[in-house]
């Protein structure tokens, strides 16, 4: 019998842990600050943006948003982000991407202050998790591996297959997976024999924003499939990156879209920032 790994119920269950968190932190005279920045009017950006706020309103976590115009400048973002670097009351700062075109992400990313970046972008960050030293874990590849731990799939000694090699996804969840024991192959949607390579997968993992890529003879019987896809099919439908109706009974577990990993993505960006809020302590 397949098992639908149900990530709402999962981040559910950490929102209350986090919960408690906060409230232990209180006490001591911290509340956790994070502020999220939105350049520009992107749809999609505004909606994961109005999320964060609420569940950070959920928690106890004191939130603000600050939404700026497209024509924004370099340099008035980067006041801003210098602005945050230096309030004590702010322990996470995120810059929502995608970026309009005038500015430089690279720099802007490169400007917070790494104790304070909560999304793992940093080349700070990213480079001490790279060696096992991780301050922050990103926030997608950190929720799949919560999901499967919470679901009691180990990964250690498993072979695991990433289609995507995005900075933000595949390429850190490909280095977490190696740290904790697992064997990476990270492939992308022009790999040659993608089909068997896929297929050889005891774990796969798809986030290429290309529906239906994953179908069902590319997933091996009784194996893991967990889709961080976030497309639209032609009906406007929210879909993953899987053929979710025909490989879902081939799978041992599979996790849906929406509600697999979507919800856990967002609780791990508030993990960070009261993992940043205790950090500041000492
Ligand atoms: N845009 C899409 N995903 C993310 C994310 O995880 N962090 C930020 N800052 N922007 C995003």
């Amino acid at each position: 019998m397949t098992k639908i790994i149900d990530g709402k119920k999962i981040a559910e269950e950490i929102r209350e842990e986090l919960k408690s968190e906060v409230l232990a932190l209180g006490e001591k005279g911290i509340v956790p600050g994070l502020v999220v920045i939105l350049v520009g009017e992107d749809s999609a950006s505004q909606v994961y943006v109005r999320n964060k706020e609420r569940v950070a309103k959920e928690i106890g976590i004191n939130s603000e948003v600050v939404r700026l115009p497209a024509e924004t400048s370099q340099e008035e973002l980067e006041k801003i982000i210098s602005k945050y670097n230096a309030d004590e009351k702010i322990h996470g700062i995120l810059v929502q991407l995608p970026l309009p075109n005038n500015i430089d992400a690279k720099r802007i990313i490169n400007l917070i202050d790494p104790k304070k970046d909560v999304d793992c972008f940093h080349p700070e960050n990213v480079g001490r998790m790279m060696i096992g030293d991780a301050r922050f874990l990103p926030c997608t590849p950190a929720g799949i591996l919560e999901l499967l731990e919470r679901s009691e799939v180990a990964v250690e000694g498993k072979n695991v297959v990433i289609v995507g090699r995005s900075n933000i996804v595949g390429k850190p969840l490909a280095v977490m997976l190696i740290n904790l024991g697992a064997t990476v192959t990270v492939c992308n949607s022009k790999t040659k024999n993608l089909k068997e390579i896929c297929a050889s997968a005891d774990i796969l993992v798809s986030a290429t924003g290309r529906a239906g890529l994953i179908c069902e003879e590319m997933v091996k019987q009784d194996s893991v499939v967990v889709d961080v896809g976030i497309n639209r099919d032609a009906e406007g439908k929210l879909v993953g990156d899987v053929d979710y109706i025909h490989v879902c009974d081939k799978t041992h577990c599979i996790t849906p879209v929406p509600g697999g990993v979507g919800p856990m993505t967002i609780m791990m960006l508030m993990r960070n920032t009261i993992l940043a809020a205790k950090n500041s302590l000492s």
